[in-house]
């Protein structure tokens, strides 16, 4: 209830109708699973394979991570392949035009106000990516800023944090869709054990889905690294499609 000078008391009640609601009122189509895919698996397979698997307008969230390139090549360490570098320039990398075709897919496959998370590195978020879904019904709608609590690489400032963009699928909208509503948008969470050069927080992923999906919701991710997605899935009951190129 809010307090203070003019300002009116709001109904208990009411706060069922409004933005800050606990209820999600989306319906999500029941859907057969597409032949060759498995649910809550590893599975071993290129990313568009599994996206043209799916139906359009039936999945609620999707994360994604792409295996940047670019972000190689700006830097240029002078590491890949060597040293720390090794794990990373193993992995098969992604040309911008690959992660455009991977969210025009992933954009098709979501419901009307179904919510895509994705992954960005600081090159990215400053020099721009709209390009890569310029065509599509995605909308920005939010940031979170991950806090590693760990100091990592520059050759300035050493990062120690990554961040990820909420997009929506239109129609945009909060109310009646995101339910959690304690999520802040700086979030420090310590990878304990790695798996995987590039894995991200089970945690906050976990967190999101509690947002924007209800239990025995599919979620998908088409380049899962070491299926911190699948793990967050476990924990909040939901059910996860999904797969890395490298399985
Ligand atoms: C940044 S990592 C994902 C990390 C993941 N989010 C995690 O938490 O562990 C990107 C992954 O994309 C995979 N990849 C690269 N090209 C792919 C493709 N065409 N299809 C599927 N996966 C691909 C790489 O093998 C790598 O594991």
């Amino acid at each position: 209830m809010r307090t203070g000078k003019n300002r009116k008391a709001i109904p208990t009640n009411s706060l069922i109708a409004n933005v800050f609601s606990h209820k999600r009122n989306l319906k999500i189509p029941n859907i057969k699973i597409p032949s060759g895919l498995k649910l809550n698996q590893r599975m071993k397979m290129g990313g568009l394979k599994f996206l043209k698997k799916l139906k359009p307008n039936t999945i609620p969230v999707a994360f994604f991570d792409p295996q940047y390139r670019g972000i190689l090549d700006k830097l240029n360490y002078g590491n890949e392949g060597k040293q720390r570098g090794v794990k990373r320039g193993a992995l098969k990398q992604m040309t911008e035009s690959t992660i455009g075709k991977f969210i025009t897919l992933i954009e098709k496959a979501l419901i009307p106000s179904g919510h895509l998370f994705l992954w960005i590195d600081k090159f990215h978020l400053c020099s721009g990516f709209h390009e890569w879904f310029k065509s599509t019904q995605l909308d920005i709608v939010d940031m979170i800023t991950w806090d590693k609590g760990k100091i990592g690489m520059g050759y300035r400032s050493r990062r120690r944090s990554e961040y990820m963009i909420v997009l929506q699928k239109q129609p945009r909208k909060a109310k009646g869709v995101w339910k959690i509503h304690n999520i802040p948008d700086v979030w420090l969470e310590k990878i304990i054990k790695k798996n995987h050069t590039h894995q991200k927080p089970i945690e906050l992923q976990a967190n999101l889905l509690s947002a924007v999906s209800n239990e025995g919701d599919i979620v998908i991710d088409p380049a899962s690294g070491s299926f911190s997605v699948l793990e967050a899935c476990k924990l909040r009951g939901r059910n996860f499609l999904g797969c890395d190129i490298n399985g």
